[in-house]
C-alpha cells in the first residue's frame, strides 16, 4: 500500500526517524565506513552535550609527560573529568594512558573516551633513521613498513593517533625541519606521504595496531623565507600548487584521517584562519572527510601575527575558517560557549566538529573498548622485537648515500689490522637517534663505534679518539687523534650536527661542520691514511672544502637504534649502498636555495662558455650543487645506454639499458625525468615522474622501461587548473639528476 505522497511507507518512516535523530545515516569517510548505528550514536552524543563539553571535545592538552612548546594548561586531569578536552598529547605507557582514560570514560559525565597523539616521527621504540634519510632510499615498501611498525609499537602503548606524516616540500636546508620531511621533490613526497600514511593506518583500525595518522604543516611550512622556522610564506599560487599542495592532497587522496595546520602565513593569511585552505581546498576540492587540528598553541599565535586582536576573535577565525580541534591553546575551550552566544560561530558548524571527532573515535574501537590501545601483554611483547630491529638495521643501510669514494676507499679492506675511529659523533650515543626520537631510549642506540667493534670482533684492532667536541672551539684533542691515525692502517671519521640542530625551531644561517670539526678532518686526513668520512645530520651540509680532501664521504643521517650496525655493514661491504640524496647539497649557503627542478630563464648558463658575462649565474661560484638532487655512488659502476621513446595513443614507454659494470652485484635506483620544451608557461628542465629501484648483477645488463601518460605530464596554469599541453618532450635516464641520457618524444 501506498501513502498519499507516493513513498512507500517504509521510506516515510526512515525519513521522519532521520529527521528525528538528525542527520543519522551510514557515511563513507575516507578512511571507512560510519554505520547508520554509528551514526546515531554521534547524534545521541551530540544532543546530550552541553556547549562546554562540546568546546572541549574540539580542545586538545598536553599531559605532564612532555610537551613540545609553552604550556598553557596543567589542568588537563580536571579537563578530562569535566569533558572538557577530546584529545591528550604526549602521554603514553600503557599505565599513564589507562589511568587518564579512565577518567574519561569513568569519571566525566558522558564518558566520551580521549584520543591519545604523539609525535611519532621515525618510529616508536625502535627508532628508525629520520626521514629525511629515510627518503634516501626510496624503498617506498621500507618506508611503509617503518610506519607499521612504529604504528605496531605506539599502539602497544596507549597511543592511536600520530603527527605524522610530516610532508612539506623543503628547497631550503636552512630550515631545520627539513630532517623530518622527504626531500625537495614533489612527485617523490607525495609517493613517500602516501606510503607513510598506508604504514600508520593499514587498511583501517580493526586490527587494534595501526593509528590515525596526521599530515602536516597544511600548508608550505617548508618554505619559509630565509628558512627560517615559523617565518612566513610568501609564494606564488601557482607554486604553491604545483609544488607545495600536492603531498598533502596525497595523503588526502591515502585516507588520511586528519591534517594539522601550519604555524606560518601563506600570502597574509595565516594558514590556522584560512578559510580557502582548510574549507575550499581542503574539504570542498580534495574531499577530506577526517578532522583538522592545529598545530601547537597555533590559534594563540593569530594574535602575534596580527590578525585576530584577541584571543576570543582567533578562535572564531580558526573554527570559521574549519579548524575542527583546538591543539594546546585552551582558545576553542574558553571562547567557543560565548562565540555561540554572540552569533558569530554556528552551532552546526560546532557540531560537525564534534561529528568529525567522534566518528574517528568510533573507528578506533574507543566506544567499544576504550582501552583498545591499552594492552600489557603487547607492550611487553611487540616492542624493539628482533625482527624491528633487523629490519632498523636493513634501513639504516638502505638509507646510506655514498657521497664519495676515490680509489675504492670503501668499503674497508679485509687487510686492516688497525683502525683508528676518529670524531665526535663516532662514539654519540645521545645523537644517534636525531631529532623527534618519540619513546626512542639513546641508551639503546648502537653507536657508530658499537657498529665497527661489532663488526670486527677481535680481528681489527678498534682504537678511538673524539679529536673534538661537535660544536665548540676547543682545539686540543686533535694533535692525539692525528697520533692515532698515525698508528692505524685506516681511518673512519665520525663528523656532523648534534640531533637537536635540526628539527623544530632549529634553523641556521651557517651549514659548515659545526666547531672545529672541519680542522679535525684537515688534520687527521693528511696523516695520510686511507680514510673514510662518515657523515651524521639532518639536513644538506654545506661541505665543500671537506669534499676536496677527503677521500670517501658517507652520509649516514641520524640512523636511530640501530646506527652504528647498519651504517657498519656499508662500511665493511657487507651491504652495498644504494641510497641517493633527495635534497641537493648545496656548494655555500649563498646558493640556497639550490634544487633540480629548478627553469631555464632568458639567459641560461650555455655549459662550453661558463664565463660568459649577462647570464643567470653567480661570479663566485657555478649555478650547479655539490651533488645534485638523486645522487648517490655505489661499490659498483653502473652505465645507462640505448634511451629509446616509443609513443602509442596517449602512453609514453620511456626504455634504456642499465649495465652493472663493476665487480659486484648492487642496486641502482633508476630514474625517470621529464622535460616539457615549449609550454604556454615556461616549465622546470627536468621533472622525476619515475623511478625503479633494481638489483643488477655483476657484469649483467637490464633492460628497464617507464610508462607513462599524457596525463602525467600535466602542470598547473595560471587559472589552477591541472592539464597538459601537446608538444615536444625530452625524457631522461640516468642514476642522478644530472648525469642522464636523453631523448625526445612528441605526444
Ligand atoms: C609542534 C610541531 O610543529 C608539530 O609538528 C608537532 O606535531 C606538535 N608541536 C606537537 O608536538
Amino acid at each position: 500500500m501506498h501513502c498519499i505522497t507516493g513513498f512507500p511507507k517504509s521510506f516515510l518512516l526512515s525519513f521522519v526517524l532521520c529527521l528525528l535523530i538528525g542527520t543519522a545515516i551510514a557515511q563513507e569517510t575516507s578512511f571507512g565506513r560510519i554505520s547508520q548505528s554509528d551514526s546515531m550514536k554521534i547524534e545521541a552524543l551530540l544532543k546530550q552535550m552541553t556547549v562546554d563539553e562540546k568546546s572541549g571535545q574540539l580542545s586538545m592538552f598536553a599531559s605532564d609527560w612532555g610537551v613540545t612548546g609553552p604550556t598553557q594548561n596543567s589542568a588537563y586531569k580536571k579537563f578530562i573529568r569535566d569533558g572538557k578536552a577530546g584529545a591528550i598529547l604526549n602521554a603514553n605507557t600503557v599505565d599513564s594512558v589507562k589511568s587518564l582514560q579512565r577518567v574519561a570514560v569513568e569519571e566525566s559525565r558522558l564518558k566520551i573516551p580521549l584520543l591519545f597523539g604523539f609525535d611519532v616521527i621515525h618510529g616508536y621504540r625502535t627508532v628508525f633513521p629520520i626521514p629525511l634519510g629515510q627518503a634516501a632510499s626510496w624503498d617506498l615498501d621500507a618506508i611503509e613498513k617503518a610506519e607499521q611498525v612504529a604504528a605496531m609499537e605506539a599502539s602497544a602503548e596507549g597511543i592511536n593517533w600520530t603527527f605524522a606524516p610530516m610532508v612539506d616540500i623543503a628547497r631550503d636546508p636552512r630550515w631545520g625541519r627539513v630532517s623530518e620531511g622527504a626531500g625537495e621533490d614533489t612527485w617523490l613526497g607525495c609517493q613517500i606521504a602516501k606510503a607513510r600514511v598506508r604504514g600508520f593506518q593499514g587498511k583501517g583500525f580493526a586490527d587494534g595496531r595501526h593509528i590515525l595518522a596526521c599530515a602536516k604543516h597544511f600548508a608550505a611550512y617548508g618554505a619559509p623565507v630565509a628558512g627560517r622556522d615559523y617565518n612566513v610564506v610568501d609564494i606564488s599560487p601557482l607554486s604553491l600548487y604545483e609544488y607545495y599542495l600536492p603531498t598533502y592532497e596525497a595523503c588526502v587522496n591515502a585516507g588520511v584521517a586528519t591534517v594539522m595546520t601550519s604555524f606560518n602565513e601563506i600570502n597574509g593569511i595565516p594558514s590556522t584562519s584560512n578559510h580557502w585552505l582548510l574549507t575550499d581546498i581542503l574539504r570542498r576540492d580534495w574531499g577530506f572527510t577526517g578532522f583538522v587540528v592545529t598545530d601547537y598553541t597555533a590559534i594563540n599565535e593569530l594574535l602575534s601575527h596580527g590578525v585576530a586582536a584577541d584571543l576570543k576573535s582567533a578562535a572564531e577565525l580558526a573554527l570559521n575558517a574549519g579548524v575542527d580541534m583546538d591543539m594546546m591553546g585552551g582558545a576553542f575551550l574558553e571562547h567557543i560557549p560565548g562565540l555561540l552566544k554572540d552569533n558569530k560561530v554556528s552551532l552546526s558548524a560546532i557540531d560537525e566538529s564534534v561529528r568529525r571527532i567522534l566518528r574517528l573515535k568510533i573507528q578506533l574501537g574507543l566506544f567499544d573498548d576504550p582501552y583498545r590501545y591499552c594492552n600489557k601483554q603487547r607492550e611487553q611483547t611487540e616492542i624493539m622485537t628482533k625482527e624491528s630491529l633487523d629490519f632498523a638495521r636493513k634501513l639504516v643501510s638502505e638509507s646510506c648515500v655514498l657521497l664519495k669514494n676515490n680509489n675504492h676507499t670503501l668499503p674497508v679492506p679485509s687487510t686492516v689490522k688497525t683502525l683508528a675511529v676518529i670524531g665526535p659523533l663516532a662514539n654519540a650515543r645521545e645523537e644517534m637517534q636525531g631529532n623527534w626520537s618519540a619513546a626512542g631510549e639513546a641508551k639503546k642506540c648502537v653507536t657508530l663505534l658499537d657498529g665497527i667493534r661489532n663488526k670486527c670482533g677481535g680481528s681489527v684492532r678498534v682504537v678511538y679518539r673524539k679529536g673534538c667536541n661537535i660544536n665548540d672551539n676547543e682545539l686540543s684533542g686533535i694533535d692525539s687523534a692525528v697520533q692515532l691515525a698515525r698508528q692505524a692502517d685506516y681511518v673512519i671519521l665520525a663528523l656532523g650536527e648534534s640531533g637537536e640542530m635540526t628539527g623544530e625551531a632549529a634553523s641556521k644561517s651557517n651549514l659548515d661542520l659545526p666547531g672545529v670539526q672541519n680542522q679535525l678532518a684537515e688534520a687527521v686526513i693528511k696523516a695520510g691514511k686511507p680514510a673514510a668520512v662518515v657523515l651524521f645530520n639532518g639536513r644538506p651540509l654545506t661541505i665543500s672544502g671537506l669534499n676536496e680532501i677527503a677521500p670517501a664521504i658517507l652520509e649516514a643521517w641520524f640512523g636511530g637504534t640501530q646506527a652504528g650496525n647498519g651504517i657498519a655493514d656499508v662500511l665493511f661491504g657487507d651491504v652495498n649502498p644504494s641510497g641517493k640524496i633527495t635534497m641537493s647539497f648545496p656548494r655555500n649557503t649563498g646558493q640556497i636555495p639550490v634544487f633540480y627542478n629548478s627553469k631555464n630563464t632568458g639567459r641560461p648558463v650555455r655549459p662550453d662558455e661558463p664565463d660568459e658575462k649577462y647570464v643567470s649565474r653567480y661570479l663566485d661560484c657555478p649555478n650547479t650543487p655539490l651533488y645534485p638532487f638523486g645522487y648517490g655512488l655505489s661499490y659498483t659502476n653502473f652505465r645507462y645506454s640505448g634511451i629509446t621513446t616509443v609513443v602509442s595513443g596517449n602512453t609514453i614507454t620511456v626504455t634504456s639499458d642499465v649495465t652493472n659494470t663493476g665487480d659486484r652485484d648492487g642496486e641502482e635506483i633508476v630514474q625517470l625525468y621529464i622535460q616539457d620544451k615549449v609550454g604556454s608557461i615556461t616549465r622546470p628542465l627536468k621533472e622525476l615522474k619515475g623511478f625503479k629501484k633494481l638489483l643488477i648483477r655483476k657484469g649483467k645488463t637490464i633492460k628497464v622501461s617507464f610508462t607513462l601518460t599524457s596525463r602525467d605530464l600535466s602542470f598547473y596554469h595560471p587559472d589552477l587548473k591541472k592539464y597538459w599541453e601537446p608538444g615536444e618532450f625530452n625524457a631522461f635516464v640516468g642514476g642522478n639528476s644530472e648525469e642522464v641520457i636523453s631523448a625526445s618524444f612528441k605526444l
